[in-house]
C-alpha cells in the first residue's frame, strides 16, 4: 500500500510517501520520500510558533513542496488524468467552500497543473491534532481537496501517535529500500516530549493507549524555549540549551545553582515544569549575572534538572506497568544528554529502547503516513481539525 502523510500541527510543513506490505508487528516499509519545511526561521522573530504566520506559510508551502515529492515520477506513471476543467471546476468549488479562509492555499492550486496527473497512491493520512488549529486545517483542507480530487480514501492522524510509530522506523536504511519495522513487545511505554507535550503512555496494542502521566503545566520542549529565551537565545531554544550545556562540559565549567527536580516526590507520572523556569526567571533577576560560563553552566544544571526528572517519572512508569520496550518521541529527544540516559536506563531494565532518529525527532510526515498504515486510523472523507485531541479516545 502506498501512503502520502501530510503534516501541518505546528511549524513545520510535511509531506511524505511510503510504501508497507505485511500487517502488524509483521510489517514492512519502504520510505519514498519525506520532506519538512521548517518556519522556524520566521517565527523565531515573534519568540515562539504564531499560528497566524504558520497558517499563511502551510498555505503557500503545501502545493510546491507536493509537486517537488511527485516531479520525478516515483511512483511511475499517472493512473489516470482528469480533466483540466474538472480540476479547475474543483479548485473554484474548493475556494467557495473555503469562504476565503486559505487565500494562499487556493492561489498555489490555480496554477497547479501537476494535480490532473493522479498518482498511485492508495491513501491520504493527515494529521487531525493536537496542535494549532489554524495551522491543522490547512492540512486537512489540502487533504479534503486531493482525496476528493484523486478519489483516494482519507485517514485523520493523531499527531502523538505518529510520533509512537515514528520512531519503529530504522534510521539507517537508506530510501527505498524495505525495512522491517522494529518489533514492539506489550505491554510498550512511550515518552513523549515536545514543544507542545510530554506524555507518558502504556501501549497494550498499537492502537491501545492510556495515558499514564502527562505535564500539568508547560511541555518540556516549552521549558527549554522559555529558559533559552531567558537567556537571550533564539527560538526554538532547545538545541541552543543543548549546546551551552555542551559546552559546559567539555570546558568543565560547573554551575554553584542547584535548580529544583519538580514533582520528583510525587506518587504519579505527572509532570510540571512551569516551576523550573520560574526558578531560572527569579535567579537571573537575583544575580545580574550575564557572562558566557555562567549561561553555559546555567545550561548544563536545566538539562541536568530537567534528565533527572524525565528519567525518574520513566523509572516510575516502567515499575507500574512492567513495560517490555520503551519508545521515546517528540523534538525533545534530539537532545544527546537525554538520549544517553534513556538509553543507560533502559539498558539497566534490559529492555530494548527505540528512538527516532535525530532527523526524524521533530515534526515530520514519514510518521504520519506510517500511522495511516500502522495505527488505528480509518477512512473519513471529512475530518475535523482538533487541537486537544487525546490519544485515548
Ligand atoms: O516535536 P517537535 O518538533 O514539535 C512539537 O510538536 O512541539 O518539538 C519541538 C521542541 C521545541 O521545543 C525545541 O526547542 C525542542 O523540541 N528541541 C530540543 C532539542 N531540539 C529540539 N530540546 C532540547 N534539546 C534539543 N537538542
Ligand atoms: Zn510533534
Amino acid at each position: 500500500m502506498i501512503i502520502l502523510g501530510i503534516e501541518t500541527s505546528c511549524d513545520e510543513t510535511a509531506l511524505a510517501l511510503i510504501e508497507t506490505r505485511g500487517e502488524g508487528s509483521r510489517t514492512e516499509c519502504r520510505v519514498i520520500d519525506s520532506l519538512v519545511h521548517s518556519q522556524a526561521e520566521l517565527h523565531s522573530a515573534y519568540g515562539g510558533v504564531y499560528p497566524t504566520l504558520a497558517k499563511r506559510e502551510h498555505g503557500k508551502n503545501l502545493v510546491p513542496l507536493l509537486y517537488k515529492l511527485l516531479a520525478d515520477k516515483p511512483l511511475g506513471d499517472p493512473v489516470r488524468k482528469i480533466n483540466k476543467n474538472d480540476f479547475t471546476e474543483a479548485v473554484s468549488l474548493f475556494k467557495q467552500d473555503l469562504h476565503g479562509q486559505n487565500d494562499e492555499l487556493i492561489e498555489s492550486l490555480s496554477g497547479a497543473d501537476f494535480l490532473i496527473d493522479v498518482p498511485r497512491i492508495d491513501r491520504i493520512a493527515v494529521t487531525e491534532g493536537p496542535g494549532l488549529e489554524p495551522a491543522l486545517w490547512v492540512g486537512i483542507n489540502f487533504a479534503k481537496f486531493i482525496s476528493k480530487l484523486w478519489n483516494i480514501p482519507l485517514h485523520p492522524i493523531n499527531h502523538m501517535e505518529g510520533h509512537i510509530v515514528g520512531s519503529l522506523l530504522d534510521e539507517n536504511t537508506p530510501r527505498n529500500t524495505w525495512q522491517n519495522l522494529k518489533k514492539l513487545e506489550f505491554p510498550a511505554l512511550a515518552l513523549l516530549i515536545s514543544g507542545g507535550h510530554t506524555e507518558i503512555i502504556k501501549i497494550k496494542n498499537i492502537g491501545e493507549y492510556e495515558i499514564i502521566g502527562q505535564t500539568r503545566d508547560d511541555a518540556v520542549g516549552e521549558a527549554f524555549d522559555k529558559v533559552a529565551r531567558l537567556l537571550g537565545l533564539p527560538y526554538p531554544g532547545g538545541p541552543h540549551i543543548s549546546l551551552y550545556a555542551k559546552q559546559a562540559r567539555e570546558e568543565n565549567i560547573k554551575s554553584n545553582i542547584t535548580l529544583p527536580r519538580p514533582m520528583i516526590n510525587s506518587d504519579d507520572c505527572d509532570f510540571s515544569f512551569s516551576g523550573l523556569k520560574t526558578s531560572v526567571l527569579y535567579l537571573l533577576k537575583d544575580m545580574n549575572e550575564k557572562s558566557e560560563e555562567f549561561k553555559k553552566g546555567l545550561a548544563r544544571e536545566f538539562e541536568d534538572s530537567v534528565s533527572d526528572t524525565l528519567d525518574y517519572k520513566l523509572r516510575k512508569a516502567l515499575d507500574i506497568t512492567g513495560a517490555k520496550t520503551v519508545i521515546i518521541g517528540g523534538g525533545v529527544i534530539a537532545n544527546e544528554t537525554l538520549r544517553q540516559r534513556f538509553k543507560e536506563t533502559a539498558d539497566e531494565y534490559g529492555i530494548p529502547l527505540y528512538l527516532p532518529s535525530r532527523q526524524t525527532s521533530g515534526d515530520n510526515a514519514l510518521m504520519i503516513a506510517l500511522a495511516g498504515t500502522f495505527g488505528k486510523s480509518s477512512n473519513i472523507p471529512d475530518p475535523q481539525a482538533n487541537g486537544t485531541k487525546r490519544l485515548d479516545r
